[in-house]
């Protein structure tokens, strides 16, 4: 499979503050990818590099393919429903139907944000992300305030969707169950300047040894040197 993200030895300074060290990884075609790292490391930072929101201040960073950005309180325009916040583009009516399928929100498409839950928010977040074509979808943090069930819940419904649409997909949590849950890879990052320490494949049947693999490298990171 073709790769869809290459960061190459990229590292991102705000001022004197060093962000980012020498990244370097890869994401193919229909990856889905976590990025695990401790509060204020520079996770956030990487995908706004990612998406071009900003530049770094080394290396490089190439994309393929049409990127959309899920942020952790979803973004909807609050005077708009949720159909009308799904179409910010010049899409066929059917071609929104077809999204507001997809994403599981055809009987609420005449709701607004405030008359849905959570969890439909987020599914609206990404509908959006479909109705620009985009098929590289980038993830901060998007499940952070569901409760436990509909977390599951969205959480079934994007892996289903990835298949479905084979999304290629960077997912930014803390939540390592959530990360061992979704994704292929899990990348592990160190405290600020983030560096990788690992990248780990992520075997479902041995869910129980990497989450202590990530809790051990994380807890090592921290511990003072
Ligand atoms: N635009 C900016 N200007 C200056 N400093 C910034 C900017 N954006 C982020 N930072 C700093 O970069 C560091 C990393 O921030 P970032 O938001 O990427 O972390 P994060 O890993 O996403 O944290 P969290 O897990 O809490 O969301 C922080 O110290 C933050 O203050
Ligand atoms: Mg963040």
């Amino acid at each position: 499979m073709a790769n869809k993200i290459i960061v190459k030895n990229a590292s991102m300074s705000f001022g004197k503050l060093k962000v980012l060290d020498n990244i370097s990884f890869s994401v193919k075609e229909n990856e889905f990818i976590s990025i695990i790292g401790p509060s204020g490391c520079g996770k956030t930072t990487l995908l706004h590099l990612i998406q071009g929101f900003t530049k770094q201040t080394k290396g490089f960073i190439k994309t393929h393919g049409k990127k959309g950005f899920v942020f952790q309180d979803h973004n909807l325009f609050p005077w708009k429903t949720i159909q009308e916040n799904i179409e910010i583009r010049n899409n066929t009516k059917q071609k929104i139907d077809v999204i507001l399928e997809n994403v599981g929100l055809k009987p609420f498409s005449d709701y607004y944000p405030s008359q849905v839950s959570e969890g439909m928010k987020q599914r609206a977040g990404i509908g959006r992300c479909l109705a620009y074509n985009s098929d590289v979808i980038l993830m901060d943090e998007p499940f952070g305030s569901l409760d436990y069930l509909t977390k599951l819940k969205v959480q079934e419904f994007l892996t289903k969707l990835w298949k479905k649409k084979g999304l290629t997909i960077i997912f930014v949590t803390h939540d390592i169950d959530e990360a061992i849950r979704l994704s292929g890879k899990i990348i592990v990052l160190s405290k600020l300047p983030a560096k990788i320490l690992k990248i780990i494949d992520v075997d479902k049947s041995k869910s129980n040894i990497i989450k202590k693999e990530v809790l051990d490298l994380i807890q090592n990171d921290s511990d003072p040197k």
